[in-house]
């Protein structure tokens, strides 16, 4: 060991609430006398592939605390941990997938895991005295760069608590900065607030899992009208372009998609896609189908060919081998990155490069249940990504990373100058 400052003399872990009020993994990492921590966000419409969650069952927090995962990181991650270099991100990773031993992270828990990957990760930026995405760049050897936001406006599907089957509609506005894009979607937001309102009753303006109004609507085209109307009230209509977050697993069933009163086969629900794009100024569909349809996905992305990316999530769940053969099919050209799908950084920023060496779109993207932490603007950043998911410009657990990328913007330009 070179450096007393860069061992690692403590490993902790405890149980934290997440925004749903869900139990979820927090860890403490020491180092150079001090403690560096970080937190797991969670899903509520998962990916079958995802790395295991470690829950306990049982009626405590009815099934879902996390006292196992917790346990793991306080005794056997810990002591393998102890006296290990915080720089070693690599090496420590792959000494965590070891220890677990199974393909999906069911031993220890992906939470368990990925919170201790992060803390590792924050301790040797801070032991380093670099700023958190200037170590994941050089992790990554990757151009840092900022990541466009994509703001949450509306939800619905299994986030939601109005009628619309649809998960997430989005909007990514143009603009010279960051700063500029943030207060543009948050009056963009507030607009469509205040038209829901009007329109449908105070409760239209509700909120969902993610902070975005859950509106009594059933119809997407009626949904895509109202942003229409904001962005034409604040006169942005040509400098604002949407994302669709389709999250079609949650309505499919034996193949079938069960979507606004109908019974949709792929080739049906692939035509309201189109008829949607022609319409409306769509630049990216995410999961537009079931997470085994590749076929749909394919006849999706050949159709509308490079003017709308195609985004997998639940297809690709964060996984590089998804990731290979969805190139190999020709299913995407955007992948959804979220850290907690795969279980260690390393895995999640392999993954990242993968989808970039491919030509691909990455998209990182928070979870319906988060926490206060705000790693993932920083990975944005270090990564290079060209875009950022976090929820809608409120709510604490949401808006601290979009805040974190207005620091990261001033650090940016301070480092490059
Ligand atoms: P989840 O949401 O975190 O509930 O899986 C999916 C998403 O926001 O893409």
């Amino acid at each position: 060991m070179d450096d007393a400052r860069y061992q690692i003399e403590d490993v902790k872990a405890r149980e934290i609430l997440d925004s749903r009020g869900i139990p979820t993994v927090e860890v403490d990492i020491e180092a150079g006398g001090e403690v560096f921590t970080a937190s797991v966000p969670s899903g509520t419409s998962k990916g079958k592939r995802e790395a295991l969650e470690l829950r306990d069952g049982g009626l405590r927090y009815q099934g879902m605390g996390v006292s196992k995962a917790v346990n793991n990181v306080n005794t056997l991650i810990s002591q393998k941990l102890r006296f290990r270099d915080v720089t070693m991100q690599k090496d420590i990773d792959d000494l965590l997938i070891k220890l677990d031993g199974t393909e999906n992270k069911s031993n220890l828990g992906a939470n368990a895991l990925l919170a201790t990957s992060l803390a590792v990760c924050r301790a040797a930026a801070s032991v380093q005295k670099k700023p958190l995405w200037k170590w994941i760049s050089e992790l990554s050897r990757r151009k840092p760069a900022l990541p466009d936001p994509c703001i949450l406006v509306m939800e619905g599907g299994s986030h939601g608590k109005g009628d619309l089957e649809i998960q997430e509609f989005m909007i990514v506005p143009e603009a010279k900065s960051f700063k500029e894009k943030l207060r543009i979607s948050t009056e963009f937001y507030f607009k469509l607030g205040t038209i829901l309102e009007k329109k449908y009753g105070r409760t239209s303006a509700n909120t969902g899992l993610e902070g975005a109004f859950s509106p009594l609507i059933e119809d997407t085209e009626e949904a895509l009208d109202i942003i229409a109307q904001a962005a034409k009230k604040l006169k942005i209509k040509n400098k604002v372009k949407i994302i669709l977050d389709v999250a079609a697993s949650g309505f499919c069933q034996k193949g079938k998609y069960f979507f606004e009163g109908e019974i949709l086969n792929s080739e049906e629900l692939k035509n309201f896609y189109l008829k949607i794009c022609k319409k409306y100024p769509i630049f990216a569909i995410e999961d537009p189908f079931n997470q085994d349809d590749w076929e749909g996905f394919k006849e999706l992305k050949s159709v509308l060919r490079e003017k709308v990316t195609i985004i997998g999530d639940d297809l690709l769940t964060t996984n590089i081998g998804r990731i290979k053969e969805a190139a190999d099919k020709r299913s995407c050209n955007g992948l959804v990155l979220k850290p907690n799908q795969v279980g260690t950084l390393s895995e999640a920023i392999e993954a990242g490069k993968e989808a970039i060496s491919l030509g691909w779109e990455v998209f990182v993207k928070h979870r319906s249940g988060e926490t206060k932490d705000d790693f993932i603007s920083d990975l944005a950043c270090g990564l290079g990504a060209s875009y950022i998911m976090a929820g809608a410009p409120t709510r604490g657990e949401r808006v601290t990373k979009y805040n974190r990328l207005l620091k990261i913007e001033e650090e940016l330009t301070k480092f490059i100058a």
